[in-house]
């Protein structure tokens, strides 16, 4: 092919290219030029880039260089014809455009964990009762995990078998920081009132630790509720008609709530607490009047105040309310089971 020809098609591509691009009104026409002008397979510049191969060596340069000038003015046709239809983004442009009147996909929404949502009703609920909500460290040293709820040293709840301990214990030096991973959301109740005055009244929800094989009913790690009253003239009728109101508002309807006989060295007298629900009586926890010892180490004077302290399993109030029967599903973070909540 001779360079007279040569630059003449390039010539006459260049005008079409000119009429077409003037005439576009919408984002299909502009795709359409595209794909027929700059197309990278088939389009109008791509062959005669091809026929260029077949001009005369010496002609190639002159050739070549007008054919790099009808390109670049195609593109520019392009892209000034995209600004002139409001800036499309020309080179993502395949295929034709959405339909944007058809109905949407719904974005992929999750939601909180059952606990999470536990938790949160837990905490509405007591706080309506008064109760306002306090955290502590996960991280725990033996004063607050043991020292100061009357643990004594050799009382079985601090046997390594039974905690997770973050270094060796030294005997001589129990009371040195930080030592496990918190047993019981009991060390909250020793940390507020270190810091608070009474009138306290308290709930702390937070995770506790102890190696458990896991089963249905165990798990190495769970949830308790903690909660704390203390005033002057608190008293264990107090502390059933709040559980009872806790579990009332709950658990939904009349609940009834029974207290056994227990112990535990934190609280002088305790008790198991049990909620009568669904025709059967169920254990949700431990409760009792804050013990003297106690409120001796936090420097709170017994004589003059007085407290109660429960702490429940947020994993069973969990697991009654929405009929999961396996704690480990609770773990597993198998979506599948998860969304059903
Ligand atoms: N901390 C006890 C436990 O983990 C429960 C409890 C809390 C009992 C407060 C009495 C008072 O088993």
């Amino acid at each position: 092919m001779s360079l007279q020809v040569f630059l003449e098609t390039l010539d006459s591509l260049e005008r079409q290219a000119k009429e077409q691009f003037a005439g576009v009104v919408d984002a299909n026409d502009l795709e359409r030029l595209r794909v027929e002008f700059l197309g990278a397979k088939n389009g109008l510049l791509k062959a005669a880039q091809k026929q260029l191969g077949a001009v005369p060596v010496a002609d190639k340069p002159a050739a070549g260089k007008r054919f790099n000038e009808v390109r670049e003015a195609i593109e520019s046709l392009l892209e000034e014809t995209s600004n002139r239809l409001g800036g499309l983004p020309v080179a993502k442009l395949t295929g034709p455009l959405p339909d944007c009147t058809l109905p949407g996909l719904p974005p992929h929404l999750g939601h909180l964990h059952p606990i999470t949502q536990t938790i949160e009703l837990l905490k509405e609920i007591m706080g309506r009762l008064g109760f306002t909500v306090t955290e502590g460290p996960e991280v725990e040293d033996i004063w607050h995990n043991f020292v100061a709820l009357n643990i004594p040293d050799d009382h079985v709840a601090r046997d390594p078998a039974d905690n997770f301990y973050l270094q060796p214990i030294d005997k001589k030096k129990s009371d040195e920081a930080p030592a496990l991973l918190r047993s019981q959301t009991s060390t909250v109740q020793i940390r507020v009132m270190e810091t608070t005055k009474p009138p306290i009244r308290i709930i702390s929800l937070g995770r506790v630790y102890r190696p458990d094989e896991a089963d249905a009913t165990h798990y190495p790690m769970f949830h308790q509720m903690e909660g704390l009253w203390v005033d002057q003239h608190v008293t264990m009728a107090q502390l059933k008609s709040v559980l009872r109101m806790f579990a009332t508002s709950y658990l939904g309807g009349d609940v009834q709530i029974r207290f056994r006989p227990s112990f535990f060295p934190f609280t002088e007298p305790s008790v198991e607490v049990d909620f009568f629900w669904n025709g059967h009586w169920m254990e949700f926890g431990g409760a009792g009047m804050v013990d003297p010892n106690v409120l001796t180490s936090v420097g709170i004077d017994p004589d003059r105040y007085s407290g109660f302290a429960f702490g429940l399993g947020v994993e069973r109030l969990c697991m009654r309310r929405f009929g999961i029967t396996d704690i480990r599903d609770l773990y597993r973070n198998d979506v599948r089971f998860l969304r059903q909540f």
